[in-house]
C-alpha cells in the first residue's frame, strides 16, 4: 500500500482525489491516507473516503509515503513541503510559484534526505514537459524554448479573437472554469508565464534562471482592434514565453506577440498550451495539451505519483510493459466505426450511384466545384463520403462495390479522422 497525504482539496486537489479513485490507482496500491484542508466544515458533505484534518502536524506524524501539495502559493506551502522532505517524505507538487522561487533549495533538501520532489504539473497543466525535458531530451543541448504556457490568457485572447468577446467576460469565464489564479493579475500581467518559463529554462539550460530576471509584458494593453487587425494581416496575437541560449548568454521574455498563422503556436486556442523545444540533436519537438483545469493538472500530479511508486518505492526499475500489470484485453477493431472517403470509376454512372445507395446507409456524394480545385480531377469518377461504417463491414462493402457490373474500379478508400 502506498499512502498519500494530500495538502489542499480545491480544484486540483479534488481532481487528484477523483483520479486516485480509479481502478488503475487501486491496483497499484495508491490510497489517500489524509487530506489537509483549511476549513473542515466546508468539506463536511464530500465523501472522500479518507480522513480530513486541518493540522499539518497530523499529516507529518502519519505513516505517509508521498505528500502531494496542491494548495498553491508560497505560504504555508513552502514550509509544508520543506518539512515533508526533511522528514523523508517524497513530495509531488503542482505549485509553480514555489518551484520558481524555491525549487533549487527544495531539490537540494530532497537529495540530502534521499527522497524525490516532482513537479510535472507546475508547467503546462496536463502536458508532460518537465520529464521529457529533463530525461528524454537529456542528450541535447537546448537552445530555445518557445511556448504558450498560460491557459487563462490564451483563453481570453482566443475568445476575443474568435467571438469578439469582451476582455472582462472572457476573464470571468476562465475564472468560472477554474483556470485562472486566485488573483488573475498573475495570469494577465504575465507573471504566471514567467514563473513557468523560469522553471523550463532552468531545466533546459541547466542553470538557475530567476523569474525576476525575465522581461515581462502582460496582455492588459492588447485591444480588440489589435486582435482584428492582426487577424486581417494573417497573424494571431499570443502571450509568448520565449527563452534562448546563445554564446551571449540567456535571454528570457514573456510578451504578447503577433504570430504568423502558419506558426504551429498560432493555432493553439482556448485553454490549450503548447511548447516547442529546440535541441541540437533532435531538432524541434512540439508539446501540446490542456494547460490548466482540474483533471488535466491532476493527471500530471498522479503521473508523478506513479513515477515515485515505480522508481523509488521498492518497485525500482519497473518497466512500462510490466508483465504482472498488463491487462488481458485483446486488440481488435470490433465495435469501431469510421467515416470513409471513397472514389470509384463507374462503368454506368446512375447504376453505380444506385449500388452505393443500396450498400451504405448514410452517405453523401461530393460534387467538387472545379474552380476551387487545386488541380482538375477526372470527371469520370464518383466521389462520396460514407458515414459511421463498422470497421468489420468495410471490406465486404468495398468487395461488393468492386464486383458490381456498374463499377469499373475502386480508386480509393480513406478514413476520415478528426472533429466534425
Ligand atoms: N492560471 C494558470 C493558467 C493555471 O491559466 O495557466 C495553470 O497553471
Amino acid at each position: 500500500m502506498v499512502k498519500i497525504g494530500l495538502l489542499g482539496c480545491g480544484t486540483i486537489g479534488s481532481g487528484v482525489v477523483e483520479l486516485l479513485g480509479r481502478e488503475s490507482c487501486h491496483r497499484n496500491g495508491l490510497s489517500i491516507e489524509k487530506i489537509l484542508v483549511r476549513n473542515l466544515s466546508k468539506h463536511n458533505n464530500r465523501p472522500y473516503g479518507c480522513k480530513l484534518t486541518n493540522s499539518f502536524e497530523d499529516i507529518l506524524k502519519s505513516d505517509i509515503d508521498i505528500v502531494v501539495e496542491v494548495m498553491g502559493g508560497i505560504d504555508p506551502a513552502y514550509f509544508y513541503v520543506k518539512q515533508s522532505l526533511l522528514k523523508g517524505r517524497h513530495v509531488v507538487t503542482a505549485n509553480k510559484d514555489l518551484i520558481a522561487k524555491f525549487g533549487n533549495e527544495l531539490q537540494k533538501i530532497a537529495r540530502q534526505n534521499g527522497v524525490r520532489l516532482l513537479f510535472e504539473a507546475s508547467v503546462g497543466g496536463g502536458i508532460p514537459i518537465i520529464k521529457p525535458l529533463s530525461e528524454s531530451l537529456a542528450a541535447n543541448s537546448i537552445s530555445e524554448i518557445r511556448g504558450i504556457v498560460n491557459g487563462t490568457t490564451n483563453f481570453i485572447l482566443s475568445r476575443m479573437g474568435s467571438s469578439g468577446m469582451a476582455y472582462e467576460a472572457a476573464l470571468k469565464e476562465a475564472q468560472q472554469s477554474g483556470y485562472a489564479e486566485a488573483n488573475p493579475e498573475s495570469d494577465v500581467m504575465g507573471f504566471d508565464s514567467a514563473r513557468k518559463l523560469a522553471i523550463l529554462s532552468s531545466i533546459a539550460f541547466r542553470c538557475s534562471v530567476d523569474y525576476e530576471d525575465i522581461y515581462i509584458e502582460g496582455i492588459n494593453n492588447v485591444s480588440a482592434d489589435d486582435i482584428s487587425l492582426a487577424k486581417y494581416l494573417g497573424y494571431s496575437i499570443k502571450l509568448l514565453a520565449l527563452s534562448r541560449r546563445s554564446e551571449k548568454g540567456i535571454m528570457a521574455r514573456v510578451a504578447p506577440v503577433l504570430l504568423k498563422n502558419t506558426d504551429p503556436l498560432a493555432g493553439v486556442a482556448d485553454v490549450y498550451n503548447s511548447i516547442i523545444v529546440k535541441g541540437d540533436a533532435v531538432g524541434d519537438v512540439l508539446f501540446f495539451g490542456q494547460g490548466a483545469g482540474k483533471l488535466p493538472t491532476a493527471s500530471a500530479v498522479v503521473g508523478d505519483i506513479f513515477d515515485i511508486v515505480r522508481h523509488s518505492l521498492g518497485n525500482r526499475n519497473k518497466e512500462c510493459f510490466d508483465a504482472e500489470e498488463l491487462l488481458s484485453e485483446k486488440v481488435d477493431m470490433e465495435g469501431c466505426s469510421a467515416d470513409f472517403f471513397i472514389r470509384i470509376k463507374p462503368r454506368s454512372r446512375v447504376e453505380a450511384m444506385n449500388k452505393i445507395a443500396g450498400l451504405f446507409e448514410r452517405f453523401e456524394f461530393v460534387f467538387p466545384d472545379r474552380a476551387k480545385l487545386q488541380k482538375p480531377v477526372d470527371p469520370n469518377q464518383i466521389v462520396f463520403i460514407a458515414y459511421n461504417i463498422p470497421e468489420v463491414d468495410i471490406d465486404e462493402k468495398i468487395k461488393s462495390l468492386k464486383a458490381a457490373d456498374a463499377v469499373d474500379s475502386v480508386l480509393s478508400v480513406l478514413r476520415i479522422e478528426g472533429d466534425d
